[in-house]
């Protein structure tokens, strides 16, 4: 990337908004499509939006994205808005025309052109959407801006559901209601923020749907949230929540530069997030594995776990009471068991223990649905990394001398894997960039 006196300045704002995919996505389009364009994150405090926009147009920045708490706010605040927005009452992109802010709203045609990828149209559906805040909002306009013939509204406030419901009505007149249950549905889709980090689930009661009906989240954290898992093994297709959130960032990229990204980097950007197959990353003690791993979840807007804090959970102690307790054989059965557990995720960043590679069959059983990258470091680094943390029996007093020899004893088992990433001269996030263009190679 060259940055230069004419680069064009993008970018989002929310609150918090170090850990948005946004930056990741356009630079990505921006490098892909050779534009003299850069996209950062800005913290914008609420409140503090007014002064934003200003001072958006006294920078002559040309393009905003924007995210929790400001949608609404930016909506009050642009000078035009596209229908979508007006509809929605939010607005998620900013555009700077001279100075005039227009305000769009990608969401909900991001959503509508997701499920046109996986060959479903919103036109005639019988349509039940779960939730009734801002989220749901979009979803429900896109919707019914669509040819929904009908749409319910279930939410836990059902009065929420009769607002929401009753406001659309106004402009969708007989199509949507508040509703209780979406019995006969053939399209559902949950714009509430449950599954979202934790293991419940809004609805359950898949066999009252439709036949053929088709189940969204728009949660994509995990990527396969205990709702989409319900549809799945009931039967139902399933679209996941990460193409909405690309769709959404490629409407915007071509508002802000009036270049449409196209189908074939559209699809790439997509791969390359959508970790169909989770990444397991191997490697010795203190190779940075926690540290890439986290990147690597940044990078993709995906679930990272890390092993051993996985057990640590499990357990109810830390790993060096546990070795105590029951000694190096003890902890391993433990940990085995939790990479089975571990194995059959989707969509997830895994950081393993740096001794899960000695027994061959947990990495045998990690390699059938995800993909184990090995990373690769020297002693020096290794060193480094480890200094002064206390919760690594196996490194307790050891020489660089012992270290290195550990090292080579561990040398073979670490060969059982899909991809190794050399990151002695790299830091956590350039391996981890390298990681992800290995990959996207590898599929
Ligand atoms: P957003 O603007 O991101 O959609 P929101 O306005 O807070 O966020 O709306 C969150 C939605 O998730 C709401 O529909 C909320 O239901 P309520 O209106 O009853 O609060 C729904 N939601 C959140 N937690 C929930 C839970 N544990 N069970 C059921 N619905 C939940």
């Amino acid at each position: 990337m060259n940055i230069n006196a004419k680069t064009v300045p993008l970018g989002v704002v929310g609150w918090p908004v170090t850990h948005s995919i946004s930056p990741e996505l356009h630079n990505r389009l921006i490098e892909k499509l050779g534009l003299n364009y850069f996209y950062s994150a800005y913290p914008v405090q609420p409140g503090a939006m007014p002064r934003a926009l200003d001072g958006m147009r006294a920078l002559g920045i040309r393009g905003l994205n924007v995210t929790i708490p400001h949608k609404e706010e930016a909506f009050r605040l642009c000078d035009r808005l596209d229908a979508y927005a007006a509809g929605i009452g939010a607005v998620n992109t900013v555009v700077n025309e001279n100075g005039c802010l227009r305000g769009y709203n990608t969401d909900a045609p991001g959503f509508i052109a997701c499920l046109r990828r996986e060959g479903v149209s919103a036109a005639g559906k019988k349509a039940a959407l779960l939730g009734a805040g801002g989220a749901a909002r979009a979803v429900a306009v896109g919707l019914l801006q669509n040819g929904a013939a009908e749409l319910r509204i279930i939410n836990r406030t059902r009065e929420r559901a009769e607002r929401l419901a009753s406001e659309l009505a106004a402009r969708f007149p007989g199509r949507v209601r508040a509703a209780a249950n979406a019995d006969g549905a053939d399209l559902l889709v949950n714009a509430t923020s449950v599954g979202m980090k934790n293991s419940e689930t809004p609805f359950a009661d898949f066999d009252r749907l439709g036949e053929g009906c088709v189940v969204c989240d728009i949660v994509y954290c995990p990527r396969e949230t205990v709702f989409l898992r319900g549809a799945r093994e009931a039967g139902l297709k399933t679209v996941g929540g990460i193409g909405m959130l690309v769709y959404q960032a490629a409407l915007a990229f071509e508002l802000f530069t009036g270049m449409a990204p196209g189908e074939e980097a559209v699809e790439e950007l997509l791969r390359r997030v959508e970790l169909k197959r989770s990444v397991a990353l191997t490697g010795f003690m203190g190779c940075g594995k926690s540290a890439v791993g986290r990147e690597l979840a940044q990078m993709c807007a995906a679930e990272f776990i890390d092993c051993d804090d996985y057990i640590v959970k499990k357990a109810g102690k830390p790993i060096p009471e546990i070795f105590a307790e029951v000694g190096e054989a003890g902890f391993r059965d433990m940990e085995s068991r939790c990479i089975a557990e571990l194995a059959g995720r989707s969509g997830a960043v895994i950081a393993l223990g740096g001794g899960a590679v000695l027994r061959r069959e947990n990495i045998d059983l990690l390699r059938e649905n995800c993909r184990v990258v090995r990373i690769k470091t020297d002693v020096g680094k290794v060193l480094r990394n480890t200094a002064g943390d206390r919760s690594r029996p196996l490194l307790r007093g050891k020489t660089p001398e012992q270290v290195a020899e550990l090292m080579a004893l561990r040398e073979p088992y670490y060969q059982n894997c899909d991809l190794t990433v050399d990151a002695s001269k790299t830091d956590p996030r350039e391996t981890a960039c390298i990681i992800l263009d290995k990959i996207a190679e590898m599929s």
